[in-house]
């Protein structure tokens, strides 16, 4: 089994320090044959991070991109700067889906710009804890998956984040359980979006919202999780690399 591990920075570290942390984990990761791990800084630290990480098995990814061309657009990062460096994109990340008003319809475009430059999407997907109690975890997965899959060829590569909005950043984890039978109702709605068997689905499915050392094994030990999408445990170098070394003994 090889699981995929990515962090997700936010809007943390400057580029001093995230220089510093990238050179941490890197001298302290060795090429472990099951884990794969991407590392999504800010964008102001992209190009140096890629230096600091040639020749090494970490991969990097962006948290965002935009879905347009070149152009007029202030502020704005597009998928041709950030190409040559990532090998990933982060997409539809619930704090850009409520914060900075990202539709499910942006989403897709942005998607779709993301593969066209022969970046893998990671796709955030996921419900609020009102969504879960009105027994609506469902339809929401449904809708958030299919609207965000519209155009998506099944030979295309991505990969699906399973991240509860009432786990992020709030230090109370879904449950393995829970998030696993989640996992699962993905792998199900994939196999039907696309008409393929269960043996056909390779697309990773990751679990995020407050992953840390203490139960990051809990979760790569349910059939259905592939790999975890972790913010703030990912911040520091121990603990981050503690992870990596935990699932260096799955
Ligand atoms: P967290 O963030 O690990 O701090 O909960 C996860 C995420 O937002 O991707």
């Amino acid at each position: 089994m090889s699981y995929l591990i990515v962090a997700n920075w936010k809007m943390n570290k400057t580029n001093q320090e995230s220089l510093e942390l990238i050179t941490e984990i890197n001298n302290g990761i060795h090429q472990a044959s099951n884990v794969k791990v991407v590392i999504c800084p800010p964008f102001t630290s992209i190009v140096s991070a890629a230096e600091v990480l040639q020749n090494s098995p970490i991969s990097l990814g962006s948290q965002n991109l935009s879905h347009e061309l070149p152009g007029a657009y202030t502020g704005e990062i597009s998928a041709e700067m950030i190409a040559p460096h990532c090998e990933y994109v982060i997409l539809g990340h619930s704090e850009r889906r409520m914060m900075y008003g990202e539709t499910s319809s942006i989403v897709n475009m942005k998607i779709l710009k993301a593969l066209d430059s022969k970046l893998i999407p990671i796709i955030c997907i996921g419900e609020n804890i009102d969504q879960r109690n009105e027994g609506k975890l469902d339809l929401i997965l449904k809708e958030m998956l299919e609207s965000s899959l519209m155009g998506i060829n099944k030979y295309d590569n991505f990969v699906i984040a399973y991240e509860p909005l009432w786990a992020i950043g709030t230090g109370i984890s879904a449950s393995p359980d829970q998030a696993n039978d989640v996992c699962n109702k993905i792998k199900k709605l994939l196999m039907d979006y696309f008409g393929k068997s269960s043996e056909d689905i390779t697309t990773p499915i990751l679990y995020g919202g407050s992953v840390s050392e203490e139960n990051i094994k809990d979760f790569l030990e349910q059939d259905c999780i592939d790999g975890a999408l972790i913010g703030s445990a990912s911040l520091n170098s121990e603990q981050f690399l503690s992870i990596i070394q935990t699932i260096d003994t799955l």
